[in-house]
This record gives structure tokens, sequence and C-alpha cells, in this order.
């Protein structure tokens, strides 16, 4: 596996921030999450940050043709030439295509994607009590993965804060547009053969073994297919 151009996939809340962050600092390969850029816009008032707004603190998916071009843009950089990992993109058949097609031009193809899998009531115990930083959007939460001094980062010192979207009647609508637009990705990429499944209600130290030693064995599996 020359380069590993990695998708994170799963519901909201199944943990791909938590093992996202984690996995950067294994691999060093620039680690794109759409909903940290989003939110980023957000704060900073940005035209893209005024279109999805409305949509984000709905539980809706911004449109396919805002969010493609921002991870395109990306996907193109020099940064991302050894590879890159995907958190929250792609999330429609529409984005994988447009992945597909954009990395085509490259030459190049996703080559692994992981679906973190929890149950939807998992997702609402731990969206509920989830806690981001202000500043970073370092991810901690009240009872599973409690910050050493309550409401403050232990990364960076900056204020914890409840998401817009983590209130509950948001988390349902959130799982429902999972399940209706971006479930079908687990087909997708099952059927060109890069889907590896990890159980995601271990803990996160257990998932990110898990994670670990799926990459290994899927770098030995192309290694060897080339
Ligand atoms: P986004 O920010 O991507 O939200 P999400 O996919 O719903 O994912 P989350 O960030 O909520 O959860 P996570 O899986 O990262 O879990 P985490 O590690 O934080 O997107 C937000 C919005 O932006 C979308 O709704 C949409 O509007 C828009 N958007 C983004 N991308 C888009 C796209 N491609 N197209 C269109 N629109 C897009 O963990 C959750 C909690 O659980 C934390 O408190 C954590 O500490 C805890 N936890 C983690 N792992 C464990 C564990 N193993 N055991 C116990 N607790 C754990």
């Amino acid at each position: 596996m020359a380069e590993l151009n990695l998708v994170l996939l799963g519901p909201p809340g199944s943990g791909k921030g938590t093992q996202g962050e984690r996995l950067q600092e294994d691999v060093r390969l620039p680690y794109y999450a759409t909903g940290d850029i989003l939110r980023g816009a957000v704060r900073e008032e940005t035209e893209l940050g005024r279109t999805a707004k409305g949509y984000m603190d709905r539980g809706d998916l911004v449109p396919d043709e805002v969010i493609v071009g921002v991870i395109g843009e990306r996907i193109d950089s020099a940064e991302a030439r050894d590879g890159f990992i995907l958190d929250g993109f792609p999330r429609t058949t529409p984005q994988a295509e447009a992945l597909d097609a954009k990395l085509g031009e490259l030459g190049r193809a996703v080559n692994a994607v992981l679906l973190i899998d929890v149950s939807d009531d998992e997702v609402v115990r731990r969206l509920g009590g989830r806690r981001t930083c202000a500043a970073n959007g370092h991810v901690f939460h009240v009872e599973f993965n409690p910050p050493a001094q309550e409401g403050v980062c232990d990364i960076d010192g900056s204020e914890l804060l409840v998401r817009d979207d983590d209130k509950p009647d948001v988390i349902r609508k959130r799982l429902q547009t999972y399940h209706e637009k971006t479930e079908p990705l687990v087909r997708y990429y099952d059927d060109r053969g890069v889907l590896r499944r990890i159980a995601g209600q271990a803990t996160p130290d257990d998932v990110c073994e898990e994670i670990r030693r799926t990459l290994a064995t899927m770098r030995l599996e192309q290694d060897e297919a080339v």
C-alpha cells in the first residue's frame, strides 16, 4: 500500500473524530473532518459557514455540491500526495462518486474504508454527554472520557461546550439522515472490497487497537496483491 487514502465511516457519535485524532498521529497524514471544517466556517462567518449553518443546526446534510468542492481542493493539495484521512466525507452516494472521480483524475483511489459500528442507543448516550473544545474541537465525554478539570480542555485549556447539534431532537434527526443517506455507502465500499468493520462499542483504546491491526492487515494484503 504505497499511499493510504482512508475514509472513516460511521453514524454520528460513533467515534470517528476520537479515532481520527489518534490515527493522524500514527500515520502522519492530513486529516480532513468536514464537520470541523464547516463549524470553523460558521465561527468565522464565511460564505461557506453562512450556507452551512441552517442545515447543520437542523441535522440535515449540507448540499453535495458545496461540500464536494471543499474536499476536492484539499485532496488535490501537495500535503495530501501520500494520502489522507477523511472523517465525515463522503456521506452520500453522489459524494462518493465525486470523490472517486477526483481521485481517478489523479490516478488514485480510496483504498481503505473503516466502518465504526455502534448502535443508535449508544449514539444517543455518547452525544448527550459530549463536550467539545471551543478553540480546536478536541472531544471529551462527561462519563466516558472526562477532562481533568470540568469544563476545560486538557489539551489547549479552552472552554468545553455542548455542540448546537447535540440536542436530543437534532441527534434523532442526524441518526435518521445517517440511515437514509450515508448507510448505502457501506454497500458501495463493500462492493469495491475496501470496507472493514470495526466494533465501535469497545473502549476508545480497544477501538484504536482494532483499527491499527486492521490497517496493518490491509497494507499486507494490498502489498501482496501488487
Ligand atoms: P460531523 O461533525 O461530521 O458530525 P457526525 O458525523 O455526526 O459525527 P460526530 O462529530 O457527531 O461524531 P464522531 O463520530 O466524530 O464521534 P466523536 O469522536 O465526537 O458533522 C456535523 C454536521 O456537518 C452534519 O450533521 C452535516 O450537517 C454537516 N456535514 C459534515 N460533513 C458533511 C458532508 N460530507 N456532507 C454534508 N453535510 C456534512 O465521539 C462522540 C462522543 O463519544 C464523544 O463525547 C467521545 O468522547 C465519546 N466516545 C468516542 N469513542 C467512544 C468509545 N469508544 N466509548 C465511549 N465513548 C466514546
